[in-house]
C-alpha cells in the first residue's frame, strides 16, 4: 500500500538561530507549570506498576507513544526490560493494536509532567526513544519542539540510551545541537533505514511516502543536577 503523507513544509532554511537562547533560558528557569492532576494520577499508576518488583528490570520510555505499537515492539524485542509507553491521546491508545504484552504499560499522560515525575522518582530509563514528535515547522513554533522546550533538561537528565527519529532533518539537526549544549555529547544525525518491520505508523507513513528518515542515539549519564531549580522540585 502506498502513502502519501506530505514533505515538511517549512520556512527555515537552517537550525534555528534561537536554539541555543532556549536552550540557555531552559538550563536557567525552573520550569514552574504546575503538574496537572491526571498525570499525577497516571504517574502513580505507572510507578505501582514499575516498582511491583522492586525496579529490578531496566526500563524503557517510548515518549510519545502514538497508538503504541513501538511500545508492542520494544516488549518484545526487550523481553527482560519493562517497557512504558507515554502519550497524551486517549483517542490514538485507544485504538485496536493487539496486546500489550506483560513487561509493558500504555499511559495516558502529558509528558512534561510524566517526565519530571519520573525524574523526581528517580527514574533512570536504559533506554528512552522519541519517535517521530510532532515537527512544529513552523520557525515560530520552536519553543513546542522538545529541544526548544523549558523541558529539555528534564529530557536529557533521566540519561540512558536516548534515540530520536523523524522525517524532518532539521529537528533532528537541532535536537543534537541543544544535546551538546546541556550535556557536551556530541551524536551524529544519521539516515535512519526502517527494518523489517515499522517501528511506528508515522515510520511506515512516511517511509511508504518515499521520504528520509532521520536518527540520533546518544548515551547519556542520569545526571539530575542539569534541571534548574533541583529535580525534586516539580510543582
Ligand atoms: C507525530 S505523533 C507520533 C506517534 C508515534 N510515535 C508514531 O511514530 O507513530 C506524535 C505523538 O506525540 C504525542 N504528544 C505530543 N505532545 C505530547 C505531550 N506533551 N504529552 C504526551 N504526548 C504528546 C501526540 O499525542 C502524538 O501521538
Amino acid at each position: 500500500m502506498l502513502a502519501t503523507s506530505r514533505a515538511i513544509a517549512t520556512n527555515q532554511h537552517g537550525p534555528h538561530k534561537d536554539v541555543a537562547r532556549r536552550v540557555e533560558r531552559a538550563l536557567s528557569h525552573p520550569l514552574r507549570k504546575p503538574v496537572a492532576a491526571h498525570t499525577r494520577e497516571a504517574f502513580e499508576r505507572a510507578r505501582a506498576w514499575y516498582e511491583r518488583d522492586g525496579g529490578r528490570r531496566p526500563l524503557i520510555l517510548d515518549a510519545g507513544c502514538g497508538v503504541g505499537l513501538s511500545t508492542r515492539q520494544l516488549a518484545a524485542c526487550f523481553d527482560d526490560h519493562l517497557v512504558i509507553g507515554v502519550d497524551r491521546s486517549a483517542d490514538r491508545l485507544s485504538r485496536e493494536h493487539g496486546e500489550v504484552g506483560d513487561n509493558a504499560l500504555l499511559v495516558r499522560a502529558d509528558l512534561v509532567d510524566f517526565w519530571r515525575l519520573a525524574l523526581a522518582a528517580g527514574w533512570q530509563p536504559s533506554r528512552h526513544y522519541l519517535l517521530y514528535p510532532n515537527p512544529y515547522p513552523k520557525s515560530a513554533h520552536l519553543k513546542q519542539r522538545w529541544h526548544g522546550h523549558p523541558v529539555l533538561p528534564v529530557i536529557l537528565a533521566l540519561g540512558g540510551r536516548l534515540e530520536l527519529r523523524s522525517n524532518w532533518r532539521l529537528y533532528v539537526e537541532e535536537f543534537a545541537l541543544a544535546l551538546e549544549q546541556v550535556t557536551g555529547v556530541a551524536a551524529a544525525v544519521e539516515a535512519c533505514i526502517p527494518g523489517e518491520q515499522y517501528l511506528t505508523p508515522f515510520e511506515r507513513k512516511y517511509h511508504l511516502s518515499g521520504q528520509s528518515l532521520w536518527c540520533l542515539v546518544a548515551d547519556l549519564p542520569h545526571a539530575p543536577q542539569l534541571v534548574p531549580g533541583g529535580a525534586e522540585e516539580v510543582g
